[in-house]
């Protein structure tokens, strides 16, 4: 790095702010340069506006060392790195580059010489060169790869993950010149205290994350369609995955659940599809395992109504209540989270539905787990949250006077619900 040591960071969500922390932590300068006027206000005097263990943890020692705002000429002026950390989505199956080319088109006039261009957002094979690059271009009136540097080092953090953290995840990265790329690993090592892999090209570093999380939902994919064959032959699926677990080699645990959610698993493999689709590849497997998944959420309410069925009542006026809205526990984020969707199909079909989660106060429509789980006939566990799990034992199930539980998440002790004479039922199992 240079004199200037000054890092601007586009787009402070989840990606981005723990980002920012970070460098702050490693004594850079940082703007952050949002558009969103409640977040900056809560960044500057230190407040996280996202539940996030990193980021609450590491803003308030940071106050004054990052400095939010809306305007890119002041965020730009002097920096020497900015990192693109703006969303992107999937519209009806299709990715959706506009924040990211929209943050581009922004920054573009204040990019001088010798900045290095970093695209961290999660972007298909082919973007930064043939969308983004043309667009910095032109903004800019200078040459990427020449006189700016340009790549992409796609982030991998996992929110609410408490072993890994963005200070010690390895990363993968590449820009359109090697003498870009050496300067972004210098860069990236000075602020990671993991590997950093430089790649050969920016379209393989692209590739690199969408493969990863397309692995993922292929994987769960499998076992969610396991569990649904499984469910009818009478298998426990948890018990094959622990005994196919114990083989040292060749196997890797994937357990099932009510479908995958967030901004990443869900629809990076709709960029994916989409860029090969340009190429003339179809990915039909890659598409089959998003079908799996996103038929999860109606087969957690199948099997609701399943077991409504058998305590003689049906979903039409039964009292539900469902437990989590975030798509993974322990944090707020409810983008494109399975639970949304269960919670909307049991409303559809009639259901008088409880909701509670402690992290989405907002969308849920009672204030406490005793509140929600009071009077109901069955509970349906969508998100498995530490404060659920420590306070949902068969003893305070039977307490409640609930008669049925449809586990999602197979994360109780349904053998100890079932001996109380709770009917419970998890997923293939
Ligand atoms: N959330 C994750 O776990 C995760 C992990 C790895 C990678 N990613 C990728 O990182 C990227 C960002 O995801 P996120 O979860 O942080 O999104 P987010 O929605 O939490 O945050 C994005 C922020 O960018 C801001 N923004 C949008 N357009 C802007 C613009 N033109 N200028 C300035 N700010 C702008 C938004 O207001 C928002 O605060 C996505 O491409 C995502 O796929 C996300």
């Amino acid at each position: 790095m240079g004199a200037n040591r000054k890092i601007v960071v586009i787009g402070l969500g989840y990606v981005g702010l723990p980002l920012a922390c970070l460098c702050a932590k490693k004594g850079f300068e940082v703007a952050g340069l949002e558009i969103d006027e409640g977040k900056i206000d809560l960044v500057n005097s230190g407040k996280s506006p996202i539940k996030d263990n990193y980021v609450e943890e590491n803003l308030p020692k940071v106050v004054g060392k990052i400095s939010a705002t809306s305007d890119t000429g002041q965020a730009l002026k002097d920096a020497e790195v900015a990192i693109v950390c703006v969303p992107t989505p999937a519209v009806d199956d299709k990715p959706d580059l506009g924040f990211v080319k929209q943050a581009c088109e922004t920054i573009a006039p204040f990019v001088s010489k010798g900045v290095l261009v970093v695209i961290e957002s999660t972007v298909y094979p082919g973007t930064i060169a043939e969308v983004l690059k043309p667009i910095l271009e032109k903004g800019s009136g200078l040459k990427a790869g020449k006189d700016f540097f340009l790549g992409h080092c796609p982030e991998r953090i996992d929110p609410g993950n408490k072993e890994f953290s963005i200070e010690d995840i390895p990363r993968v990265l590449a820009c359109l010149s090697k003498e870009g790329s050496e300067k972004a690993k210098k860069f990236y090592e000075s602020i990671v205290g993991a590997r950093i892999e430089l790649l050969s090209s920016v379209e393989s570093a692209e590739a690199v994350k969408v493969v990863e999380n397309t692995f993922r939902d292929v994987n769960i994919a499998f076992v969610n369609e396991l569990a649904k064959s499984f469910d009818r032959m009478g298998i426990d699926l948890g018990e094959v995955i622990k005994g196919a677990s114990t083989k040292p080699f060749g196997y890797m645990p994937f357990y099932p659940g009510p479908g995958v959610g967030g901004h990443c698993i869900a629809q990076d493999p709709y960029y994916l599809i989409a860029s090969a689709k340009k190429a003339g590849f179809e990915h039909s497997f890659l598409k089959l395992a998003r079908e799996i998944n996103n038929s999860m959420p109606a087969y957690v309410v199948t099997l609701v109504e399943e077991t409504l069925k058998k305590l003689g009542t049906e979903l039409k006026g039964a009292k539900i209540c469902l437990l989590g809205l975030s798509y993974k526990p322990g944090i707020d984020d409810t983008r494109e989270s399975p639970a949304l969707k269960i919670a909307e199909l049991l409303r559809a079909k009639g259901a008088a539905l409880k909701v509670f989660d402690p992290f989405v106060k907002g969308e849920s429509n009672t204030g406490s787990l005793d509140e929600a789980v009071k009077g109901a006939d069955l509970v349906v566990l969508a998100t498995h949250h530490k404060q659920f799990l420590e306070k949902l034992t068969a003893t305070y199930i039977k307490a409640k006077r609930v008669k049925a539980v449809v586990d999602a998440r197979n994360a109780l002790d349904g053998s100890s619900i079932k001996s109380k004479g709770i009917l419970y039922k998890g997923i293939g199992k």
